[in-house]
């Protein structure tokens, strides 16, 4: 099954996938990797790890990609003949255009137990509502953010001493771990379906 990563940041997602690739955890392929921010490190590790790699300009708007962009986006996903799409720290809300090509098709992970604490930072958002446990989810993508169907969780317990970087190490611990697994047990349930 043949993957494709969005993200705007550190990639440290996209470097777990390829690592649990590495050790047959994860037996996909990831065979491109978009990002809509220039310098991102996510970028950085797809070209260490040869995996191909390509910023895509945005368009103009801060949250979302310009329609034609969007429209690029999943050009090159289909020429990269991707059956799936990940967004692993892509910070854009995805619209119709990638939503239509990729119908179900699009996995997001996000920092918390949804559907508490949708959108940005939301460990911060975890921390400063004093919840005793947080996590993370990996979900569906529908057109509402962090609201598509949920395909799993994993919990993280949030400590007396915690800070917004603390906690959000563990939730990343958790992340690693979690959107590996996901994604092998999706592709051994679509070999046998
Ligand atoms: C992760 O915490 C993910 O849950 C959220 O964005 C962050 C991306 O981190 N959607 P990284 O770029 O994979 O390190």
């Amino acid at each position: 099954m043949r993957f494709g990563v969005l993200g705007s940041g550190k990639g440290s997602n996209l470097e777990a996938l390829l690592e649990a690739k590495k050790k047959r955890i994860f037996t996909g392929d990831i065979v491109l990797v978009l990002s809509d921010v220039k310098d991102s490190r996510i970028l950085q590790i797809a070209e260490e790890h040869h995996v191909p790699a390509e910023y895509i300009y945005p368009g103009s708007f801060r949250t979302k990609l310009e329609t034609n962009q969007e429209q690029e986006y999943v050009l090159k996903l289909k020429s990269a003949s991707v059956d799936y799409v990940v967004l692993a720290g892509f910070m854009r809300v995805i619209k119709e255009p990638l939503l239509k090509a990729f119908s179900n098709r699009i996995i997001n992970i996000h920092p918390s137990l949804l559907p508490a604490f949708k959108g940005i930072k939301a460990w911060e958002q975890a921390l400063k509502y004093g919840v005793k446990v947080t996590g993370c989810t990996v979900h569906y993508v529908n057109e509402d953010l962090d609201s598509g169907k949920i395909i799993a969780q994993k919990i993280v317990e949030v400590l007396e001493n915690d800070t917004a970087g603390s906690l959000h190490d563990r939730i990343q611990l958790e992340e690693h771990k979690l959107l590996p697994n996901v994604l092998q047990q999706l592709l051994e349930s679509q070999k046998q379906g």
